[in-house]
């Protein structure tokens, strides 16, 4: 007799259960696609945190018989403020999305991210005074590297200073000083960093900015209207199209341009650079990034790979040239020291640390010049759907580093081993079979662009 009665009670129970779930998951809000802190902060082009790129592991590389004896480093200065010209789009355009989002009678979003758009605004910042400073993040970034790099090379990063074994070096601007001195903090303790020597900042440093003293760069590549053709192209691409669709159809606006959605992604990027997510809430998600889909995200990526490619990568063979006085300090800096008859020997004028404390510009013309991240072909708008080397948020993040390691061996000549991000790379035409490459022999590779680097030649403006 009870039977039916039961089943009808097992059957209805966890539908009702499954309603309430729904019910509430529902309640939420109607949008659904919620991406990954990883999957958004792995895809920033050159607003990506350093944290995403950076290697935890701490063992140091080690070779039978060779110690480190010197390093070169050059740093990208870490996270910062955007530029004047950023801050005002997001308080004038942005801040105007952001109320013809919340007019909507019902707009498409969590009740969590309607609260966050609510509070939204970017008014505590002052374009003028605040753009471009380093940022917590920034300082928190160089800070950690230092460390991590200091636990790799004890002997040759001791924790206290000396001039004679450090040179540190930043450009005239307030986020390489800030980085050099947060990096300082990694390696001696806040409280040691002011007797820490800095040489004269320049503006135009011609090691650590070489690009600002070169006009021909600047006539031919920087200014030059061709330079982002690619870019341009690529606007008009099915994947941009795509994400511009992406967006209009996830915030309810028909109207949104495809400046509105860059606007948008670069606000999702510096302001998830800014906050790390601490204790696995979303607390300190941007709610710019809950507009955009994984599709979106790469094809804005990929726009600005383009221009990065073309304006400071591989595009033109005089970006890259103009490199050669950082290869030539490099060498300077590591190879300065000879042996004679054992005995350690060094010729006056160079520590065994070089940290340099630098920007975007420079990491990606030395990268090229190296010929890191390489590909076959140039990089067109026709490359969205291929593989690439050439990904900014992996070699240009914030705090992007570069190192040459001098390593003096019992049983061989000098070796020299390169770090990119902190990681061992082999730089092509050095043996692909070990991480070691001779001084001598790198040397060799670079000769043609270090001995023949007539900087006032290349950079000459033809008439
Ligand atoms: C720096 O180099 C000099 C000369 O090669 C050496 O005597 C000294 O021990 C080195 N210092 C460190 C910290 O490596
Ligand atoms: C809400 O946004 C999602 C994706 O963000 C989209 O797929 C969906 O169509 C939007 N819903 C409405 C009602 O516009």
């Amino acid at each position: 007799m009870l039977k039916p009665f039961y089943c009808l009670f097992l059957f209805v129970l966890p539908v009702v259960v499954l309603l309430l779930l729904f019910q509430s998951a529902g309640g939420e809000g109607m949008q659904c696609i919620r991406l990954s802190r990883a999957d958004i902060e792995r895809r920033l082009s050159t607003k990506t945190p350093y944290r995403s790129v950076a290697n935890y592991d701490e063992t140091p590389p080690q070779y039978a018989g060779c110690h480190p004896t010197r390093i070169w480093s050059i740093i990208r200065h870490g996270t910062r403020n955007p530029s004047e010209s950023v801050i005002l789009q997001a308080q004038n355009r942005l801040a105007e999305i952001k109320n013809l989002i919340l007019e909507q009678t019902k707009p498409n979003l969590s009740s969590e991210d309607l609260k966050k758009l609510r509070k939204w605004s970017w008014e505590h910042l002052n374009a003028k005074e605040d753009e471009k400073l380093l940022v917590a993040e920034g300082e928190d970034e160089l800070t950690e590297l230092a460390e991590r790099m200091q636990n790799r090379f004890p002997s040759l990063l001791p924790d206290i200073y000396n001039p004679e074994w450090y040179y540190f070096k930043y450009t005239a601007t307030q986020r390489t000083l800030m980085s050099a001195q947060s990096f300082a903090t990694g390696l001696f303790g806040r409280h040691r960093i002011h007797t820490v020597q800095y040489p004269p900042p320049m503006h135009k440093d011609p090691v650590l900015r070489f690009y600002k003293r070169c006009d021909r760069w600047k006539t031919d590549v920087d200014k030059n209207p061709e330079t982002l053709v690619n870019a341009r192209l690529f606007l008009a691409e099915p994947p941009i199209q795509s994400a511009v669709e992406q967006l209009r159809s996830s915030t309810g606006l028909p109207d949104l341009q495809p400046e509105d959605v860059q606007l948008m992604y670069t606000v999702c990027a510096f302001e998830t650079a800014w906050h790390r997510q601490r204790d696995g809430t979303r607390h300190a998600d941007s709610v710019w990034c809950s507009f955009f889909d994984l599709a979106a995200l790469d094809a804005l990526e990929f726009f600005e790979d383009l221009e990065y490619y073309w304006n400071d990568g591989y595009g033109y063979e005089l970006t890259h040239r103009i490199a050669c006085p950082a290869m030539a300090d490099m060498f300077a800096a590591i190879g300065s020291s000879v042996k004679l008859e054992n005995e350690e020997m060094q010729l006056p004028g160079r520590a065994n640390a070089t940290f340099y404390f630098t920007h975007s510009g420079t990491l990606l013309k030395l990268l090229a010049h190296l010929g890191l991240a390489r590909d076959e072909e140039p990089l067109t708008h026709k490359h969205f759907a291929s593989e690439r080397r050439w990904r900014t948020s992996q070699i240009d993040a914030f705090a992007t580093n570069l190192a040459f390691l001098r390593y003096d061996c019992e049983e061989m000549e000098p070796q020299v081993v390169v770090l990119h991000q902190e990681r061992v790379v082999r730089l092509p035409k050095c043996p692909q079979d070990q991480d070691l490459c001779p001084l001598a022999m790198l040397r060799r590779i670079y000769a043609d662009s270090v001995e023949n680097c007539d900087f006032e030649e290349l950079c000459r403006l033809s008439e």
